[in-house]
């Protein structure tokens, strides 16, 4: 079974385009545009099709916070009771903000400054995620004096290759990230001396939007074998993170059901473990499959510039509100938030910021007039969290729908607030 295309959060009636019971012509209406709008069934559906697939398992999900940080949203995880997966000081304060415990959150990263170490000792994270002997000489010397001893897991680096785009496969030996297969072993052995770290686990993550779920299997694998050489040098593993990555419908992708990954996946793990009498816990850190196709971004179509060689749609939502388009070349689906009966015609959708690389879709038919509203679809993950001030823009503002109910998560940002820490020259 694969995913849906979309969320039937996301409905049409009567050819408008609805958020659960809220209209999102409504919403562009009250709340201006570019304008971010998540729905909180769509957020719970994906988070029990992880946590119902994990239940009565040895599983736990942990929700990557750097798909969308937005409090509102992390709240509504929390409130299911999740556990997040960090990646900086600055995403385990908003775990914390937006009701999560630390004791369910793994902070991973690459280059973890000893700051963040340190606030994420004291707040007490489940455990630390580590890609190098240096930084685990830094967070022993951390933990040591702070009188703690840190949890840490390995992040190996399976060099499997996950078939999806360059910039967001990861677990390549060509990577930046993990500790090389090869390495890991004297890594851990490492790790295990060290007096201020409690080695607990190991982990991996090949990449981003995987629809496959070979790829997973074919790591799992290798880490399994790892882990039973690791475990004769006497270092005991308490659990394996596969990490995320699962991928979602943009297109015409067809991605695994998440229920089906969860079973297939602990079913392997769980085998290997009988195998060897032993079992583990198994931890998943999803962040676009939970995120991705709960969000849509509005943005109002300002003017149509036919050309001679193509017609753009020029809308006020730009790669500074979403990058992905620039700097994956991804695909969004872009429809009109109220149908029109015109004729259509071919437009690519682009930006108000001086660069050619601005554009949000290209070669979209589309009939649409200045002033419509779009709807750029599965923009819940590395939307917002991506955005920037380019070109001094504000961000968007973002609202969470919940039922007939708009709840703003994120006001929209002010000029004003853009350069309110910055100071001229004395005289
Ligand atoms: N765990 C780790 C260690 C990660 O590095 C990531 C994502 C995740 C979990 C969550 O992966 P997900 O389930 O969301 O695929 N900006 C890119 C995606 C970058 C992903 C980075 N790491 C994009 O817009 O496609």
């Amino acid at each position: 079974m694969t995913q849906p295309a979309f969320n039937r959060a996301f409905h049409r009636d009567n050819g408008t385009l609805f958020v659960e019971g809220v209209s999102a012509a409504d919403l562009a209406a009250q709340y201006g545009t570019p304008l971010y709008v998540y729905s909180r069934s769509a957020l719970t559906a994906a988070w029990h099709a992880y946590a119902d697939a994990c239940a009565g398992r040895r599983a736990t999900v942990h929700v990557a916070v750097k798909a969308n940080s937005n409090l509102a949203v992390l709240n509504v995880f929390a409130r299911e009771g999740a556990g997040f997966d960090i990646v900086s000081g600055g995403e385990l304060a908003r775990v914390l903000a937006a009701g999560g415990k630390a004791e369910n959150t793994v902070f991973s990263g690459v280059g973890k400054h000893p700051d963040e170490m340190r606030m994420a000792l004291e707040a007490g994270v489940k455990c630390f995620n580590v890609e190098s002997i240096p930084e685990l000489d830094r967070l022993n010397a951390v933990a040591g004096e702070l009188g703690k001893k840190a949890p840490v897991s390995l992040r190996v680096n399976p060099d499997v290759d996950a078939k999806t785009h360059p910039y967001i496969s990861t677990g390549l030996k060509s990577n930046k990230f993990g500790v090389a297969f090869d390495e890991a072993r004297a890594t851990y052995r490492a790790a295990a001396a060290m007096p201020h770290l409690d080695v607990v686990g190991i982990d991996c993550h090949i990449g981003s939007q995987i629809t496959e779920v070979a790829p997973y299997l074919d790591a799992i694998d290798k880490v399994l074998e790892l882990v039973d050489q690791i475990e004769s040098d006497g270092v005991h593993i308490h659990h394996i993170d596969v990490g995320g990555g699962l991928g979602i419908r943009y297109d015409d992708e067809t991605p695994p059901d998440i229920g089906d990954f969860v079973r297939t996946v602990l079913d392997r793990i769980e085998a290997h473990g009988a195998k060897i009498g032993k079992t583990r816990e198994v931890y998943f850190e999803p962040g676009r499959s939970l995120v991705g196709n709960a969000g849509i971004l509005l943005t109002t179509v300002e003017f149509l510039k036919p050309g001679a060689e193509k017609n753009f749609a020029i809308v006020d939502a730009a790669m500074n509100d979403l990058a992905r388009p620039a700097m994956y070349e991804a695909y969004h689906a872009i429809e009109p938030v109220t149908e029109r009966a015109d004729a259509a015609h071919t437009y690519d959708i682009v930006g108000p910021v001086c660069e050619s690389g601005d554009w949000l879709g290209r070669e979209r038919t589309l009939a649409i007039e200045a002033g419509d509203v779009l709807a750029i679809r599965s923009a819940g993950a590395y939307g917002f969290v991506m955005s920037s001030n380019y070109n001094t823009r504000p961000r968007a503002a973002e609202v969470l729908v919940d039922g007939t109910r708009a709840h703003v998560a994120r006001e929209r940002e002010t000029v004003q607030q853009l350069f309110a820490g910055e100071h001229l020259l004395p005289d």
